[in-house]
């Protein structure tokens, strides 16, 4: 196989006793669209921070396009695009004028600047837009203009940190097809997320908890790692079919979803019934039941409390 393009090894951060990325070994390959999720305080933008240049390693290493993080980040630097998770635009700049900051930062010269500028711009859909002040743009576009500013050197490694946040679905889909379109082109990118259908569409997925990266694969594998089937169960009580269900025999976990419950089951052909009859003997009203295939929310739940049970 080839070189990985980022290479981890033992990298590990702290902030004073708290290990905020314990020992990370992660190898990703040139072209690869990874995703990195995991709950709030996980360390997926520290573990960004670190790749960026932006914080200090406390043991461990690895490099990024061959170079040593510790030693070479000025090397490092100009392959890479960094969009931080809070807005780091410049308020009082338009979005022309915030674009041409970037440019200069990364020393493009001007007569790039002036064929590229342009084509970003018809890219991020803010052509109708340039002379706006970055803060008046909708969530959205300043999303989309810090992800323009970030392409601006055209970098071979994107580093975004939770880009979509806050988005709504049409410009998430939008920003969705920028991404393919720079992952089709050969572009790589280490993305986090919240959002488990963006963790879908990843080449490959890392799910980051407590300073660590828990389990590391293809979207499908990680769904398959899932030991038994699925039931979607709605009743007019999901609390009290809650704890009707976790007292049945097979019944290995019942996640909630606002009104509905998944249920983990040994085998759905076999507990479907007995799932059924135990509801109605609690005089619930089942609106829904039907085995669902299982999907990467309900596989990173699961393996999420399976290690809360270890530690
Ligand atoms: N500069 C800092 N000083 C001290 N602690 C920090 C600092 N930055 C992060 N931490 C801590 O390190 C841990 C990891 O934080 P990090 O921001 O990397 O998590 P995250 O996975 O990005 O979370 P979120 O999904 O909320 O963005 C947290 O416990 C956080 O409080
Ligand atoms: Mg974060």
């Amino acid at each position: 196989m080839a070189k990985p393009i980022i290479a981890l090894t033992d990298l590990t951060r702290k902030f004073k006793e708290l290990t905020a990325l314990n020992r990370i070994t992660l190898a990703i390959q040139q072209g690869e669209l990874f995703g990195l999720v995991g709950p709030d305080g996980a360390g997926k933008t520290t573990l960004l921070r670190t790749l960026a240049g932006l914080l200090t390693i406390s043991e461990g290493g690895g490099t990024v396009s061959g170079f040593d993080i510790k030693k070479e980040s000025e090397r490092i630097k100009p392959k890479l695009g960094y969009m931080a998770q809070e807005f780091s635009l410049y308020e009082k700049l338009s979005v022309l004028e915030n674009l041409r900051f970037f440019a200069e930062m990364y020393d493009v010269p001007p007569e790039i600047q002036a064929e590229r500028i342009p084509d970003l711009l018809e890219f991020a859909g803010l052509s109708e837009f340039t002379n706006r002040r970055a803060a008046h743009l909708s969530g959205g576009m300043k999303k989309k203009l810090a992800l323009a500013s970030t392409l601006v050197h055209r970098p071979p490694i994107l580093l975004l940190d939770e880009p979509t946040t806050g988005v709504d679905p049409v410009s998430r889909r939008e920003f969705w097809n920028i991404l393919t379109d720079l992952h089709l082109k050969g572009t790589t990118i280490l993305i986090s997320t919240p959002y488990m259908d963006e963790a879908d569409r990843c080449s490959r997925v890392g799910l980051m908890y407590q300073g660590e990266i828990a389990i590391c694969d293809t979207p499908a594998v990680i769904r398959n790692k899932l030991e038994g089937e699925f039931i979607k169960i709605v009743t007019d009580d999901w609390q009290t079919a809650r704890r009707v269900l976790l007292k049945l025999p097979g019944v290995l976990e019942v996640q909630s979803y606002g009104e509905a419950l998944h249920v983990l089951v040994d085998s759905s052909k076999k507990r479907q019934k007995e799932l059924t009859k135990a509801l109605e003997q609690n005089d619930l009203t089942i609106n829904e039941i039907r085995t669902s295939p299982p999907r990467m929310e309900e596989a990173f739940i699961s393996i999420i409390r399976k290690m809360d049970q270890v530690i």
